[in-house]
């Protein structure tokens, strides 16, 4: 499988995040957040936060960082670097592409 429909564009007003179930080839589930920056652009990224079991898409989403709403890690959506203690860890992000109307996401070859 390469990419699959995530939303649509309509779905995700920028300067917010949403989590979209996506299938791996292999058939596992895989949960990413679907991030638009304040700017208006697409990134995917995993929805579990690095620290803990918790949903970057529901973080606050400022720029084009997302931030863990349970201790504060702010997550790079560009690059899935963590600027912010405590998490250390990068979390995957993936390529986005819009047409049209749908944004398109393949999980299988993440870009980090
Ligand atoms: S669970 Fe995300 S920063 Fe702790």
């Amino acid at each position: 499988m390469s990419e699959q429909v995530a939303c649509d564009v309509a779905d995700v007003a920028p300067g917010t995040a949403m989590l979209a179930e996506l299938t791996l080839a292999s058939g596992a589930d895989v949960p990413v957040a679907i991030v638009r920056s304040s700017e208006g652009d697409f990134y995917a990224i995993d929805d579990l936060c690095t620290h803990g079991a918790v949903s970057l898409s529901e973080g606050e989403v400022e720029g084009c960082f997302v931030e863990c709403w349970a201790h504060g890690s702010r997550f790079d959506v560009r690059t899935g670097e963590p600027d912010e203690l405590p998490a250390i860890t990068p979390v995957k992000t993936y390529p986005v592409r819009v047409d049209g109307e749908r944004v398109l996401v393949d999980v299988d070859h993440p870009n980090s």
